[in-house]
């Protein structure tokens, strides 16, 4: 356990309830670094104005200051696995093509085409293609964005090829993901992760592929709908059917790094707040609601055992002979918990092996009170290498439930309705309070307040 100053560790040990720590220790389950590590910061305690959620000005703010300026994840490699392959990123206004070039290596371009402006391939798409042709008058590149071909070039003699390459937007690759930074004057984004590389260290992202992929557009702030997914204090209310299997109150919340914070919420603990005391194998059975399709025998604990151990042998007999994934390297904790790492602004990354998925929330046009949510979940390869194909998004309207996508597991889909429901109503609600700001908890929404100060940096123009 790290050292906390004297006023992080009063606010980190103020709940009544056991910590993380606590649990595990009381429970002998060693786990490695950095999941042992408690790097609570307190960071004030001042409310948050709602204005930087409802105002035009503060959006554009973002837009020019941050968006521009920052590493965000585009796509997977796996998405875009041979030449001619594209994914379109889209963030605000900004469209960027994101391309697997010729010689193997990755590209990205801004999506507009040098004659007069109209965007080279349609938002939101993927696909591939041979080279880039305007749909306008034709104007074509090649996938290297070299100038390919201008029709009647005879009338545009003014123009120099060298001069018309697609303009570049930077791209670089971590873990399996490509990310794209607007600023060419940015840090490497190795250098942006910071200790995200190092934290991630035994848990590989690369070798994993996309099984589902869900993306809504919800009436909210960017903002708002991450912050929806960075505390587990809403848990007790709004998804009371979990507090089974997790002990909200119990959650660890570090601050890692500039860009960089995480949760560490334990499954098979049963939260205070459930009204009742339940026997180690309830809590089992509790918790294979969340993986019925995995079971087919009704999972035993054994005198003297408890749930997570239990559970942990379970999912590491399922994975090794069901998916062909090895689990010897890991511990319980990283079978089993909800282990949730966010990089600013947007990216949510969960390492764990059960609980597998990666996030992202974003603008979509200019509107401050609209963003789309990706919502992934990332498996392991099978270690026979051969690895499946990912899974497409599928984009579903605001009503529709997240149950309804094949693939989608029903009891994780309604624990995303209940968010989804909140959100809208949190987003009108700003906009008629008599009160400015939204005020957090000191210690389980820190988060949130890291989020923000974080953005403020950007904001104010401070060096990254
Ligand atoms: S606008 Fe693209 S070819 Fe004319
Ligand atoms: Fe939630």
């Amino acid at each position: 356990m790290n050292e906390l100053s004297d006023i992080a560790r009063r606010y980190a040990t103020a709940s009544p309830e056991p910590s993380a720590q606590d649990i595990l220790r009381s429970l002998n389950e060693s786990v490695p670094p950095p999941l042992d590590q408690e790097t609570y910061e307190f960071l004030g305690n001042e409310d948050i104005p709602y204005e930087r959620y409802t105002s035009q000005a503060f959006f554009d703010l973002e837009m020019e200051r941050m968006w521009t300026k920052v590493w965000q994840w585009a796509c997977r490699e796996d998405h875009i696995p041979e030449p001619g392959d594209y994914v379109v990123y889209d963030i605000g206004r900004y469209s960027i093509v994101v391309m697997r070039n010729e010689a193997g290596g990755i590209k990205a371009f801004y999506n507009s085409c040098l004659h007069r402006g109209t965007k080279l391939c349609p938002s939101h798409t993927q696909g591939s293609k041979p080279d880039f042709t305007c749909i306008y008058h034709g104007w074509q590149w090649n996938l290297d964005g070299t100038l390919k071909n201008i029709p009647s070039a005879w009338d545009f003699t003014h123009v120099d090829p060298e001069a018309y390459k697609l303009p570049e937007v930077r791209a670089e690759t971590w873990g399996g993901f490509v990310f794209i930074n607007m600023d060419d004057d940015a840090p490497p984004l190795l250098e942006y992760l910071g200790i995200l590389t190092k934290d991630f260290a035994n848990w590989n992202m690369k070798d994993r592929y996309v099984t589902v992929h869900i993306q809504k557009e919800l009436p909210c702030n960017w903002k708002l709908a991450a912050e929806a997914f960075m505390e587990n204090y809403h848990t007790r209310v709004t998804h009371p059917q979990l507090l089974s299997g997790t002990s909200e109150p119990s959650t660890q919340y570090d601050i890692r790094d500039k860009h960089v914070d995480r949760f560490l919420s334990l499954s098979g603990i049963q939260s205070p707040h459930l009204g009742r005391t339940l026997t180690e194998q309830e809590k089992v059975d509790n918790m294979l609601m969340g993986d019925r399709s995995l079971v087919d025998n009704p999972v035993m604990v054994p005198e003297g055992g408890n749930a997570r151990r239990t559970m942990s042998n379970f999912l590491r007999d399922q994975f090794e002979n069901a998916l062909d994934v090895a689990t010897g390297h890991l511990s319980d904790s990283e079978i089993l918990d909800t282990i949730e790492y966010t990089l600013f602004p947007n990216m949510f990354l969960f390492p764990g092996l059960s609980m597998p998925m990666v996030y992202r929330f974003r603008p979509i046009g200019t509107s401050p009170d609209k963003s789309l949510f990706d919502l992934l979940f990332l498996r392991p390869v099978p270690r026979s290498g051969n690895r499946p194909e990912s899974a497409q998004p599928v984009r579903i309207p605001i009503e529709q439930s997240y149950t309804t996508v094949p693939g989608m597991d029903a009891f994780m889909g309604h624990v995303y309705d209940q968010d989804t429901w909140n959100l809208g109503m949190q987003q009108e609600g700003l906009t008629t309070s008599r009160k400015p700001g939204q005020t957090l908890a000191t210690y389980q929404e820190v988060r949130i307040r890291h989020l923000n100060q974080t953005l403020d940096s950007y904001v104010r123009g401070e060096a990254v």
